[in-house]
């Protein structure tokens, strides 16, 4: 498996082949930026992929399934796809992209199609187009999910059906923060109690921390041992935190996480 350079300039690569592919054209330096995001990210699955059973030259792989979760043009599902998890000898594992938005699903779609044209050892993607809140388009029990960039209220749902579908890992960069988050009006109200000043960039960076805070012990609460990580440099992504996930499901770290979150909601 690639690291570092090799691996940025092998996710270049197959962004360029998969997504630009037109003669003369080539990647924006926003994709470049987002090629440096993504080789972080697979670095992130392939460990992922590795507790999970799947060893670097094991002739049989355990199948794996993967899910990229508010998928966009799913760079993240095509390139686990073919560059970070393995095909099994007996079952090929599976990777489910959800989005949404159709035309970025139809674009995924075509890319999925270009990938598995152009290698043999990728894993089959299979693009869904819908809300994640949708449990239909959920596998049950998937090995991992990963979700770059979930805009608001996505990341707290995603969030909420890794739980529910017993994901053992969960690998989530939350996006933009706004009102339609689910523990909003609790940031706001505790803003209020505690004096926090109403200057933007202070009452800001509160709010945040306070999501950020009440994310982290939900995830904790339902037995997954949750680290947040800088997975790349904030010049590359403002929104640069990464919640690595893995469920231990260990009853006392639960309980004191469960007690946590009580208080940071309750304030008491
Ligand atoms: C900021 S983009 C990130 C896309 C992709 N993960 C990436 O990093 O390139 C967020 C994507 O999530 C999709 N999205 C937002 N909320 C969603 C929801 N509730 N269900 C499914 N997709 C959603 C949007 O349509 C958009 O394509």
């Amino acid at each position: 498996m690639l690291a570092g350079a090799d691996l940025l300039a092998e996710v270049e690569g197959w962004m360029d082949r998969l997504f630009v592919a037109a003669p003369g054209a080539r990647l924006r330096t926003e994709d470049r930026r987002k090629a440096v995001e993504v080789a972080a990210m697979l670095v992130e699955v392939r460990r992922a992929a590795e507790r999970c059973g799947q060893k670097e030259g094991r002739a049989v792989q355990p199948a794996l399934t993967l899910v990229d979760a508010a998928a966009g043009k799913t760079y993240m599902g095509l390139l686990a796809a073919h560059l970070a998890l393995r095909r099994g000898t007996h079952e090929p594992g599976l990777v489910v992209a959800i989005e949404r938005e159709p035309q970025r699903a139809g674009v995924a779609t075509a890319a999925a199609r270009e990938l598995h044209r152009l290698t043999a050892d990728a894993l089959p993607v299979d693009v869904r187009i819908g809300d994640v809140r949708d449990e239909g388009l959920w596998p049950s029990e998937p090995d991992i999910v990963v979700a770059l960039h979930a805009c608001g209220p996505a990341a707290d749902v995603i969030i909420d059906q890794a739980i529910a579908r017993q994901a053992k890992h969960l690998l989530l960069v939350p996006c933009c923060t706004g009102d339609a988050i689910d523990v909003m009006k609790h940031a706001q109200d505790t803003a209020v109690r505690l004096g926090i000043p109403r200057h933007a960039p202070v009452r800001r960076r509160f709010l945040q921390a306070f999501v950020d805070a009440a994310r982290t012990w939900r995830l904790e609460a339902a037995g997954y041992e949750t680290e947040v990580i800088e997975f790349c440099a904030p010049t590359t992504t403002p929104h640069n935190l990464m919640w690595r996930a893995r469920r231990v499901k260990e009853p006392n770290r639960q309980a004191r996480a469960r007690a946590e979150l009580e208080r940071l909601l309750t304030g008491q």
